[in-house]
């Protein structure tokens, strides 16, 4: 598909319309009249992640969005770096071993799933501290249930359904008791512990705001309740987990297949961080050229597929008439690729054209929209940046790789932008 007219088409019985317009998206993301909000969400997507940030409006954001953006706050994020890291060289060695041990030093590796494996075990340290392993499992609880949600996404919703003792529906309601119970319990955890450096992690950073009372609420009480809470942190790993992890899964794609990229960015990790050395938050600030291709790759590989909103009442956009509630779709990895805005090269891997920022890229300041723009613009785009940084510093410190034969292109859309098969690579040890 190509960016063109608006259209309008039908979601069962709601109607959505689809604009491909810079500015009329321009218009829809950064309204802060509270003329727009977010879409309904899938009935079982929103049992699933509960009412977090992403999903709230109106006043509720406001407070939700007031607790959480200290954990955000790029301080707090460079104290969490060295936990990335850690992740970071313990998947590293591992794969170190294995090449290790064949004969020319090299293995094959599918890092679609290597990357989901890191990025989970980041998201729990990051989320949680000392209480990461609990959290872990709270993690593998809710992504058995996404897989559930996947199964049935696309059915009829017959009324009553989901009601049923069916053996899904069992599985499904031990699942959610037991994320409950593990989550409530790390929240518990966190709350008695003593000492800050305990809590320099999302959750207990999320719980030092809500008990601070800038609310002006009683001494003692939370400004967000326990259920709120739980639903946060089950945001954290649904908005922060398969987006990160797939931005790498995609970077690594693009390196592969542009040697002199690779090596362009491999000299530039050396230069600022040292072949040995541990890279840090301050070494990594210094990688302009890998900001730029992690950036590209969100323009050409964007996680995200859409991005939803609908207006409160009806209301005229640009020469659109639009009814209340119905559903504006921005659909953005069409829009990354227009070549209006990116110029004529813009279905080639160009990561020069972020060479002055991302707001000179394009013709419009605001074209890339990976991590969306306005007051509901991603609050975890410094923290993905940094997790990205930290684990291609690594990959690059210490490896290079090649597409395997084995690679089948074919991105397909399940809820993000996925590789069908995967990204196997072949991945060589670099000489001492
Ligand atoms: C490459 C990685 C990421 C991408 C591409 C991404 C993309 C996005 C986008 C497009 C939105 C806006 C959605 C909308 O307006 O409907 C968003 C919101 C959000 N993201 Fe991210 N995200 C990423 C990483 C993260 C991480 C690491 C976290 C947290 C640990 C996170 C947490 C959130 C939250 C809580 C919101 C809702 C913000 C609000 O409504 O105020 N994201 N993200």
């Amino acid at each position: 598909m190509l960016a063109g007219e608006p259209f309008l088409y039908w979601f069962g019985h709601k109607p959505r319309i689809c604009i491909f317009d810079y500015e009329l998206a321009r218009q829809v993301l950064s309204s802060k009249s509270g003329h727009f909000v977010k879409n309904d969400a899938h009935p079982t997507l929103l049992a699933l992640i509960g009412k977090g940030l992403a999903m709230v409006d109106g006043i509720d954001w406001v407070r939700h969005r007031r607790v959480i953006n200290p954990a955000f706050n790029m301080d707090k994020l460079k104290m969490m770096t060295k936990i990335m890291m850690d992740c970071a060289q313990s998947m590293a060695k591992e794969l170190g071993d294995l090449a290790s041990k064949s004969k020319n030093r090299e293995t094959e590796v599918e890092f679609g799933k290597k990357f989901r494996e890191l990025t989970a075990d980041i998201i729990s340290h990051t989320a949680f501290g000392s209480s990461y392993q609990l959290g872990k499992e709270a993690f593998q609880a809710q992504h058995a249930l996404l897989e559930i949600t996947m199964e049935t996404f696309l059915h009829v919703q017959l009324p009553g359904l989901n009601h049923l003792p069916t053996e899904r529906n069992r599985r499904k309601w031990m699942l959610e008791k037991n994320l409950r119970r593990s989550l409530m319990h790390i929240i518990q955890l966190q709350l008695a512990s003593e000492g800050s450096e305990n809590r320099n992690n999302l959750l207990g950073l999320m719980l030092d705001a809500c008990t601070s009372n800038e609310e002006g609420g009683k001494q003692g009480e939370l400004s967000l309740s326990m259920d709120e809470i739980i639903d946060e942190c089950k945001m954290f790993f649904f908005a922060g987990h398969e987006t990160t992890s797939l931005h790498l899964t995609w970077t690594v794609f693009l390196l592969s297949i542009y040697p002199e990229w690779q090596e362009r960015l491999r000299q530039e990790v050396l230069r600022e961080c040292g072949r040995d050395q541990y890279p840090n938050a301050n070494s990594l600030a210094k990688l302009k050229e890998m900001t730029m291709v992690l950036l590209e790759t969100l323009r050409l590989y964007n996680p995200a597929l859409f991005i939803q909103r609908k207006p409160i009442a009806d209301i005229t956009l640009g020469a659109l008439k639009i009814p209340k509630g119905c559903a504006i779709v921005i659909p953005v990895p069409i829009m990354h690729r227009d070549k209006k805005v990116w110029g004529e090269d813009a279905d080639e891997f160009n990561p020069l054209r972020f060479q002055n920022g991302v707001t000179r890229a394009a013709k419009v300041p605001h074209a890339l929209l990976s991590f969306a723009i306005g007051p509901r613009a991603c609050i975890g785009q410094n923290f993905a940046m940094l997790e990205a940084k930290s684990v291609m510093a690594v990959i690059l410190q210490k490896f290079s790789f090649t597409i395997s034969p084995n690679y089948v292109h074919a991105p397909v859309d399940l809820f993000s932008l996925k590789p069908k098969f995967g990204v196997p690579v072949i991945l060589r040890l670099l000489d001492e």
